[in-house]
Parts: C-alpha cells; structure tokens; sequence
C-alpha cells in the first residue's frame, strides 16, 4: 500500500507491506531518475542482517555509521558529509538511509546539508522509524544539551517501510516502537479494546496515515504537528537527562509511553480529563506491554528543570494535553503543579 505525504512539488509516498523493500529500485528510477550514485548510510549491524539484499540499480557504495543513537552526535554527520564528498556524490545523486530513526535522522541531515541539499530515500527498519522517525523531513543529531538541537527539514523523495524487516527486531525495539503506535491510537480517540483487536499491519497503517495527514497539513509544526508530541515533554527531559548523565537505558518509544501516562495524569489534575480516560492510556500501554512509570534513576527536580528547557516549550512548561474539546498544546503550565504530579506518578504502584 501506498500513503500518502501530500506536500505539493516535495510531496512522496510511504511505500508499506511486506517485501516492499524490493520495489527499491523502480522507486528510485521513477523519484531520482537522474541519477547516477547511491550511498546507502547503515550500521555494520543491519548491515550484516538476512534482509539486507537491497537493489538500487545505481553505483551504490554503502557507508557505515555507528549503531543506534551513537549514531546521532556532530561528529559523525561531519565524518558523513565528508565521505560523501570524497564519493564524488552529485546534486542529482541520492542517499539511502537503512536503519531505525537514528539512521534516518542522521542520513536525512547529511542529504539536507551536502551540497545545500540532495535526495534523500529512507528504508525505515524499526518499527519507530516505520511509523514515526523516517516520515515527516525532520532530521537532525544531538547536542549534549539536548537531543535532535542540530538539524533540519529535508523531506525525502520516498519512504520504504517492509514489514518483513521487522521479524530481526529485537523484541524490546519492537514493543517501544508501539509507544508512537499506543500515541496515535489515542490521538485518533480510539479506545484500548480497538486498538487491542486491531492487526500489527492495521495499527502500523493508522500511526503512518496520521503522520501523514498531520504533516501534509503543518510540516514546519507551526500548529497541529505540535500534537504529535503527545507524550513527548517528559520523554524529551528523560532522554536529556540520560544524555547528560551518559546512560542510555530507555529507548524513546518507552520514554514516549512514560510520557503519555503522565500527560494523562496531569491533564486529569487540569480538570480536563476523568479517571476513565487516564484508564485508556494506562491499559493501551500495558496491552503492548510498555513501560508507564518514570524509572528510579531520575530526579523529579532534573525532570521538572530539562522540561522547562525542551525545545519546543518557548521556555515555560508546556503539554499536549487531552481535553473536552479534543488535544490541545497547553502553554504555561504550573511548575508546582507538574512537579507535585510528577511526584505523585512516581509513587504510584
Ligand atoms: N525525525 C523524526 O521525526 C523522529 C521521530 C521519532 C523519533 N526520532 C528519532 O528516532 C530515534 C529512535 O528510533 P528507533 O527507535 O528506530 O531507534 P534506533 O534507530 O536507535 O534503533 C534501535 C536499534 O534497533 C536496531 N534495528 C533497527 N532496525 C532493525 C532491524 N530490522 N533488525 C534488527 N535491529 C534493528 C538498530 O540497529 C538499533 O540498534 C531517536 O533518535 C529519535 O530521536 C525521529
């Protein structure tokens, strides 16, 4: 199946199934017909995997980046621009991404930067890149004063997301991969038993055909993409805690579903949501088997500091938060508020 991302001149599909990566080729006749080169940017770990049997029908080179988030720091998109230079890579040539969000957001920028900008292809790998990462043109690498600080919006020429990839997943990055999942179930107002009865292929096709639709319609965030940061205040402060504290224990789907719990909590506080609705959140995350609660090792006073600084709060505390009238972003929101909710999460059981 095909979704998709309507964005006029620089708008492309999201190619979705199983065995969609053999369409690569044809994709990239039809979106990059000029050119010459492919490099494929990937980790020495996917690379090595059963699936990677990929066919461009360019030259192609592949060129490997760290895995995972080690990926995603200035100096390997420095050390990946200049490998794309010393390639001889063109304006009409062409990287591919294979990988997670990580690859496809550290890809996505050395394509937006190289050369003022050329084509970039994401073959997303993970089941957070399938429904998230690889969609939508942000791309970027971290700073150690947060994550995604360096970047840019590169929308690609195509999105391949083969569902068969996903069987070499590691279980644990596969369940977190769902926490974007368990975020747009909720977005969509679906409720647990829906999404619970739904196929894998039915809820990956959902999450992709919001993204979708969010960002044809706001794809620089101006307004409604801001929603599809549900769940991400407190998953952004986790992850920057984690950076500065030089652990990396939580994957981002699991901060994302942490996240949700407590926007649900703290939208209950507000008045704007009954105890029923924080069930649904707390039974959608439980029926995919997702963390819900801020793990020990962060400190409610560092959380409450790093979500004060999230770059996309303007400086105050600020939430997508469920509400009557459906999700809202909520500006300046009380810190003693938040930190009392934050405490009383934490000690639930
Ligand atoms: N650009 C965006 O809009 C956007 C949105 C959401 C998340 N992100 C970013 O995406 C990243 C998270 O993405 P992720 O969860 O995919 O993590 P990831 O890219 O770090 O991958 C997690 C692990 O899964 C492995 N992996 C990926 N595909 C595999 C496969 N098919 N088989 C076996 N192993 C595989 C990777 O090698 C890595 O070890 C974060 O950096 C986050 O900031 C970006």
């Amino acid at each position: 199946m095909k979704i998709r991302v309507d964005l006029g001149a620089r708008g492309y599909d999201v190619h979705v199934g199983h065995g969609t990566r053999a369409q690569l080729a044809s994709i990239i006749r039809e979106r990059a017909s000029r050119a010459k080169c492919a490099v494929i940017v990937t980790s020495p770990k996917l690379r090595a995997l059963p699936w990677f049997d990929l066919v461009t029908g360019l030259e192609t080179d592949v060129v490997e980046v760290p895995d995972g988030e080690r990926a995603k720091t200035p100096e390997t998109f420095v050390g990946l621009v200049e490998t794309l230079a010393q390639r001889g890579l063109s304006r009409d040539d062409l990287v591919v991404a294979v990988g997670g969000g990580a690859i496809t957001d550290l890809a996505g920028f050395a394509a937006a930067s190289y050369l003022r900008g050329i084509d970039v292809l994401h073959v997303a790998t993970s089941v957070a890149g399938q429904v998230d990462a690889a969609i939508g043109g942000k791309t970027g690498v971290n700073l150690v004063a947060g994550k995604n600080l360096l970047g840019a919006f590169h929308q690609p020429i195509a999105v391949v997301c083969d569902l068969d990839v996903l069987e070499t997943l590691p279980p644990r990055d596969f369940r977190a991969g769902l926490g974007e999942v368990v975020k747009c179930a909720l977005l969509e107002g679906l409720g647990a038993e829906e999404l619970r009865l739904m196929s894998f292929e039915a809820q990956v096709e959902l999450a992709i055909s919001l993204k979708a639709r969010v960002v044809s319609g706001d794809e620089r965030e101006g307004s409604t993409r801001a929603l599809l940061n549900y769940g991400h205040t407190l998953a952004h402060a986790m992850e920057r805690a984690s950076i500065l504290q030089g652990h990396d224990d939580l994957r981002h789907g699991e901060a994302v579903a942490i996240g949700l719990a407590f926007a649900a909590r703290l939208a209950r506080a507000l008045g704007r949501l009954d105890d029923a609705g924080v069930e649904v959140h707390d039974e959608m995350l439980a029926s995919v088997q997702l963390p819900s609660r801020v793990p020990a090792q962060y400190d409610t006073a560092d959380l409450l500091e790093a979500m004060s600084h999230d770059k996309k709060a303007h400086h105050d505390l600020t939430f997508v938060l469920a509400g009557p009238q459906g999700f809202s972003v909520v500006r300046g929101v009380d810190a003693t508020l938040v930190r009392d909710e934050l405490e009383h999460f934490r000690g639930e059981s």
